[in-house]
């Protein structure tokens, strides 16, 4: 018997491995449950019992050096595989294959904006989203219970009515009117929220860009030719504008702003409704009761502002026809805008 455990360890001891396969064959024949190891356990029961324990001991020694042998193949097998990685020629000057996210179609909008605005003087400026009721309706000429509250649906905190979700960005007017001393000409991006039912057409979040401009002797003319520039250089040079007459609780006299139907060219198209006209943005000289509200003399200064939705240009701009895809994050919709990165 102990001829066969000789045989065993020299067998054990010489064996090779150069491939996976050759691996596997070894760990079959000594490491495996059905290994040549496994026969010699199942011997143990036919040994005198006087021998039992030498034997065991012998085989135990066998199954060690089997195991220890299996374990240096591994090693030796990798090694080889990395010494054959590193040998293979590396070029570091690659650049690093990352796929970088893009520019998310609103914020290239809003970027376009804020820097077509900056080029005529504009500064930034910021406000919260969670307003009191003075900044978001009262100061801007929205009378308690008055009905022009209801043109925007609010979000309210229940336990205090003072507080809502902003419904526009026209409150940071007032947080900047309320505590700098005229001229201002500022533009306020952020975020808005209103409680409407989500659909392609509407959100309860969206986002706008705010302007205004307050000097002495500004007048409408100022506020067309601004606008105007803005839409040359935001939809092309040949892009046509035109006010219509609206109302607005906080600008006096107020007008709707479109531009000629940049997707069929004035044609019509089911975007422009076959009308060749896209509304962009409301305006309108700042209603002096709002100048009042701010402690600014209404017979010295005047003003204008306007607001605008950036979803609403991004889709003019892209033909996006469904708001949602904007903030739903899918990445099939995301990268068709690598090109503005
Ligand atoms: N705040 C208005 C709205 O959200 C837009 C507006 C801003 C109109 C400034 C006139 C002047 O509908």
């Amino acid at each position: 018997m102990s001829e066969k455990i000789k045989a065993l360890k020299a067998e054990i001891s010489a064996a090779t491995a150069k491939t996976q396969d050759e691996l596997e064959a070894y760990r079959l024949k000594f490491i495996s449950r059905k290994s040549v190891l496994g026969d010699l356990f199942a011997d143990i029961k036919n040994i005198a019992p006087e021998d039992r324990k030498a034997f065991g001991q012998e085989v135990n020694e066998v199954k060690q050096l089997a195991e220890e042998k299996f374990k240096e193949l591994i090693a030796g097998l990798e090694s080889a595989d990395t010494g054959n990685k590193s040998s293979a020629p590396v070029d570091l000057t690659l650049p690093p294959n990352i796929n970088l996210g893009t520019v998310h179609p609103l914020t290239y909008v809003h970027n376009r904006i804020v820097e077509i605005f900056q080029k005529i003087g504009f500064n930034v400026a910021d406000g919260p989203e969670i307003e009191d009721d003075f900044h978001n309706f009262t100061a801007l000429n929205f009378p308690e219970n008055h009905p022009a509250r209801e043109m925007q649906d609010t979000f309210f905190i229940e336990s205090n009515p003072d507080i809502a979700l902003r419904t526009h960005t026209s409150s940071v007017q007032i947080r900047i009117m309320e505590n700098q001393k005229p001229p201002f000409r500022a533009l306020a991006p952020g975020r808005v929220f209103r409680n409407e039912a989500i659909s392609a057409r509407a959100h309860c979040f969206f986002h706008q860009v705010e302007g205004f401009f307050v000097d002495k002797n500004v007048g409408l003319v100022d506020l067309k030719q601004t606008l105007y520039y803005f839409a040359k250089e935001l939809f092309g040079q040949d892009t046509k504008v035109r006010f219509r007459p609206s109302y607005f609780p906080f600008t006096e006299p107020s007008a709707e702003m479109d531009i000629s139907c940049n997707i069929c060219k004035g044609k019509g198209c089911n975007i422009c409704k076959y009308s060749g006209w896209v509304e962009i943005l409301g305006s309108g000289m700042i209603d002096p009761n709002v100048l009042e509200n701010c402690g600014i003399d209404s017979e010295e200064y005047t003003g204008f502002a306007f607001g605008m939705g950036i979803e609403r240009i991004a889709m003019l701009k892209f033909q996006v026809n469904d708001l949602r895809l904007y903030s739903e994050n899918d990445v099939r919709f995301l990268n068709q805008f690598k090109h503005l990165s």
